[in-house]
């Protein structure tokens, strides 16, 4: 049994702290809480255990009703691996600590890429990270991109990949951020830095891609081009996407979905635990193919897509089972390819 901790209990730390308890092999130890709100007060019900970052934060959580089983420094000497959800950068800054506790640390895809020795994305290489000591799962933009790649990539090769992302401007819960009223070009200058992203795990890729800001907090939508290595079939595209239970493969046609409204509703309506889409959701209809060229639509719900990175990454580098095995695992135990509709 693996001892994680979580240090960060926002949009990803509360998902990935749920995601560790149904997994057979690894124990949630706790998780780091800055202030007493309503996730801490729902965790203190639900038995999980909160630390405090410092003295001052625990005696504010205990002011709250938030018991306080420790500081930081108490988590770190009872896990084998901390994941971090702090905030962009956060994690950098506290990466000093982990190394000196000498726990094993996974990072998110708001740090930048060398806070750790690789980035991770379990279908692109999972290999790679056995046994590191430290990893960076990529961002929901950059997985959902690298999940398409390396699932087309190992049916049947990509060349170039040139892609626009249209991001959603906020998660559903945060209030203080926009835009409100407008398409924000992010960057301007290109490319954006999502391609560079892609390259932490793919050196090698042709890859370009744009990105607009748009008011929506439900998902992000990309669409994607590839020239593929050679040209290829609808159906040979569609089985590869068909081989991995992290790509979900929407039939507007059949569903009549044609949004990240309705797919979102049909989570909800499924009773997808806080509505999660953590599969990829390539739009079949848009599948469109000429030669070596193929063009799609896909959706990244941004909330989920990373949990099943982040639960691979703990197998990963603490060595505890193969690519194949951790996936498989990953997958049954968060319900991943349960049908929507
Ligand atoms: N949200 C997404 O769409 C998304 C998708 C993929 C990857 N990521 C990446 O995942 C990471 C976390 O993002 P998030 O969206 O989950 O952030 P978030 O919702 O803002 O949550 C951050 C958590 O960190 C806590 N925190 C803040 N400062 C801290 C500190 N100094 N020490 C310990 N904890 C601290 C906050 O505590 P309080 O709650 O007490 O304030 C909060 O629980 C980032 O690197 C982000 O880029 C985010």
């Amino acid at each position: 049994m693996v001892r994680v901790g979580v240090n960060g209990y926002g949009t990803i730390g509360k998902r990935v702290a749920d995601a560790i308890l149904k997994q057979d092999d690894m124990e949630l130890v706790g998780v780091v809480k800055t202030r007493p709100d309503y996730s801490a007060l729902q965790a203190v019900r639900r038995g999980i255990r909160i630390y405090a970052p410092d003295a001052e934060s625990a005696r504010k959580l205990e002011a709250g009703g938030v018991p306080v089983a420790g500081t930081i420094h108490d988590l770190l000497g009872q896990v084998d691996v901390i994941i971090d959800a702090t905030p962009g950068g956060v994690g950098a800054k506290y990466k000093p600590l982990y190394e000196e506790a000498g726990v094993k640390a996974i990072f998110q895809g708001g740090e930048e890429a060398d806070v750790a020795e690789a980035s991770f994305s379990s279908l692109c290489n999972y290999e790679q990270a056995v046994g590191k000591r430290s990893l960076r799962v990529v961002s929901c933009n950059t997985t959902g991109l690298l999940r398409l790649i390396c699932t087309l990539n190992k049916a049947i090769g990509v060349k170039s990949v040139r892609a626009t992302l249209v991001r959603r401007a906020a998660d559903p819960r945060e209030t203080k951020r926009g835009p409100v009223n407008s398409i924000n070009i992010s960057p301007v200058k290109l490319p954006s830095h999502h391609g560079e992203d892609v390259k932490t795990v793919l050196p090698g890729l042709d890859i370009v891609t744009a990105a607009v800001v748009v008011p929506t907090t439900l998902m992000h939508v990309h669409l994607v081009n590839l020239r593929l290595a050679r040209p290829a079939s609808l159906d040979e595209v569609l089985e590869a996407l068909q081989s991995t239970r992290r790509i979900m493969l929407v039939d507007s046609g059949r569903t009549g979905i044609k949004s990240t409204a309705e797919l979102i509703e049909a989570a909800r309506d499924a009773g997808r635990p806080r509505n999660d889409i953590p599969e990829l959701a390539v739009f079949k209809d848009s599948i469109t193919i000429n030669g070596d060229e193929l063009i799609l639509f896909q959706a990244v719900h941004q909330e989920s897509i990373v949990i099943p990175e982040n639960i691979d990454a703990v197998r990963a580098i603490m060595n505890m089972a193969s690519r194949e095995e951790s996936i498989r695992k990953t997958d049954e135990s968060l319900g991943l390819g349960t049908p929507l509709w």
